[in-house]
Order: C-alpha cells, then sequence, then structure tokens
C-alpha cells in the first residue's frame, strides 16, 4: 500500500489526533498519565515482558508505556512506540532523549505500516487500539510483525456505565449543547472495544489465539479537589472539543455543573472515579 493510501485509510483520525488532541495530550501529559497509570500498569503486569525483548507500543501517544517497557527490556531488548500524532511523537522522543531511555519512536498507522514480518515478541497497548478503520486488517498487520509463539496485551475501555469518568461530562454537556450521536458498535471511538463479543471476532479473525479477556475495576485519579477535577475534565474530556466552541455563559454553566457532579467523588486522595478496563491478551498463532 502506498503511504498516500495508508494515509488515506485512518485520515479522519489522522487530522484528529494531530489538529484536535495532539497539542493538548502534550500539554496535559503529567495528568493524563497519573490518571491513567493503574490502567498500564495492569496491562504491563499481564504482559510480563523479559529482558532482550522487542516489543511494538501500539498507538504510543506521548510514549511513557513505551519508557516503562523499554525499561522491562533492557539494553539487550528494544521498545518501539508506534503513533500517528506528531506533536505527540515529538513529545514523546524529547522525553526518552532527556531521561536516556532506549525507546524509539515512528510515525505510523498501525493498521498499514509494513513493522517487518515477525520484528517483535510482543505487542502492547494503554487505550490505542480503538481508532483503527478497520481493526480486522490492523490485528492482521500486528500479528505478522509478532515472531510465532509472540504474545500481545492491551488495554481498552469497557462499556459505558462502567466509565462515569468519561461519560460525566458528554451527560452534562449535552444538556447545554448539541452533541453528534455515540459511534455506532465498530466505528473507531475510545468505547469501540467496550464488547467482549464483538471484539473477540475481530482478533480471532486475525489469527491471534488464546484470547483472553479480564476485566479490571480501578479508581483514576482525575484532580486535587471538584475545581480542578472540572477544569480538566473540560480540557481533557470527550466532549472538550465541542465544549471549547461554546460561548462563555455557556461553558461557565457547564463547568459549574461539572464541579457539582464531581465534588461527591472527592475525597483526602483528590477526586477519584471509578473506571473499568479489558485487559485483552492473545498469542500468535
Ligand atoms: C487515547 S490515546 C492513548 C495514548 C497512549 N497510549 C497513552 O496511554 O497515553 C490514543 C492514541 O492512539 C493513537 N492512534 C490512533 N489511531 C492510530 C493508528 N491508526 N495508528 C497508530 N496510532 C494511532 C492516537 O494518536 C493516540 O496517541
Amino acid at each position: 500500500m502506498s503511504q498516500a493510501t495508508a494515509e488515506a485509510v485512518n485520515a479522519e483520525q489522522i487530522e484528529f489526533w494531530n489538529e484536535v488532541q495532539g497539542d493538548k495530550w502534550v500539554r496535559l501529559q503529567d495528568r493524563i498519565d497519573a490518571m491513567l497509570q493503574p490502567v498500564g500498569q495492569a496491562a504491563i503486569e499481564q504482559l510480563s515482558l523479559r529482558p532482550g525483548e522487542r516489543v511494538l507500543d501500539v498507538g504510543c501517544g506521548c510514549g511513557t508505556t513505551t519508557m516503562k517497557l523499554a525499561e522491562q527490556v533492557g539494553s539487550g531488548g528494544g521498545a518501539l512506540g508506534a503513533d500517528i500524532s506528531r506533536p505527540m511523537l515529538a513529545h514523546a522522543k524529547d522525553r526518552a532523549g532527556t531521561s536516556g531511555s532506549i525507546a524509539s519512536f515512528l510515525d505510523a498507522d498501525a493498521q498499514t505500516h509494513d513493522f517487518g514480518d515477525a520484528s517483535f515478541d510482543a505487542v502492547f497497548s494503554r487505550v490505542g487500539v480503538m481508532f483503527f478503520k478497520s481493526p480486522d486488517a490492523a490485528f492482521a498487520n500486528l500479528r505478522r510483525a509478532v515472531k510465532p509463539g509472540g504474545r500481545m496485551t492491551f488495554a481498552c475501555w469497557r462499556e459505558r456505565a462502567d466509565n462515569p469518568w468519561l461519560v460525566t461530562a458528554m451527560k452534562i454537556a449535552g444538556q447545554y449543547i448539541e452533541l453528534p450521536p455515540p459511534p455506532e458498535i465498530g466505528e473507531p471511538g475510545p468505547f469501540s472495544f467496550a464488547d467482549e463479543s464483538h471484539v473477540r471476532p475481530i482478533i480471532e479473525g486475525a489469527g491471534w489465539a488464546d484470547v483472553g479477556f479480564e476485566r479490571f475495576d480501578t479508581a483514576l485519579h482525575i484532580g486535587s479537589d471538584a475545581e480542578d477535577a472540572a477544569k480538566y475534565i473540560m480540557q481533557m474530556g470527550p466532549a472538550s472539543p465541542l465544549v471549547a466552541e461554546a460561548d462563555e455563559k455557556t461553558k461557565t454553566a457547564i463547568f459549574a455543573d461539572l464541579q457539582a457532579a464531581l465534588a461527591p467523588h472527592a475525597g483526602p486522595q483528590g477526586v477519584r472515579m471509578d473506571a473499568s478496563i479489558w485487559i485483552v491478551s492473545a498469542k500468535q498463532g
């Protein structure tokens, strides 16, 4: 597939993660990492990398998990982060350079990029695999990149009802501004892999074996208090690009409602909200 055709396949997501979300994720990287820490940790533990292995981090974003994986495989191994977001990749490269990490990064669409046959022992992702136009093609492509006997572990969000931290802001924003209908099952988006009965055939159909789904419930740190948490969600939640376009009066009203909705979740450790993910594991062949 030519570079131009490959880019066209996920053009909407490439635009979204470059023009809408990229700079924001860079700016909020510390906070997002603090919030997603338990999610990444659970998936990294499940993958159980060994020194000397080579691992591919799909949708690596600002590179935090890639650098963690790099520590585990050591200088005799390799950790490559692949992403389509240039601002996030640039930040990842800067951070790896500053910290002396052996992690490396590549601007590549994981659905279409030729990573080379059997180049990796393992594939990993922290909530970076739900945005492919064709997940079937993407997971077949990733399988080709893994050695026989190799493995994959990724974390993805479970259903909306079990992830109030993501849904609360959408519900509140929807009372003030018109939001698009939630994506249909199978359309790219944070919840596109929420349903095991939808995802399992994709992974198995791509040739992966021993596919396992483990539910992992946790609480995410959203902010130090309700005001801080509301400011953060206003910037980074799924409704944030639309809220940003609203007039000041509407934004103020959304902020006030959000702060009130988050207040009951505040405690000695700050604002913590329930979240639920799947840790999906599979073997190559
Ligand atoms: C929710 S973010 C997660 C980022 C990172 N894994 C983390 O946990 O901080 C999703 C990431 O997937 C990337 N992404 C989306 N579609 C992709 C594709 N087709 N190939 C590679 N990366 C992709 C986005 O650019 C974004 O960085």
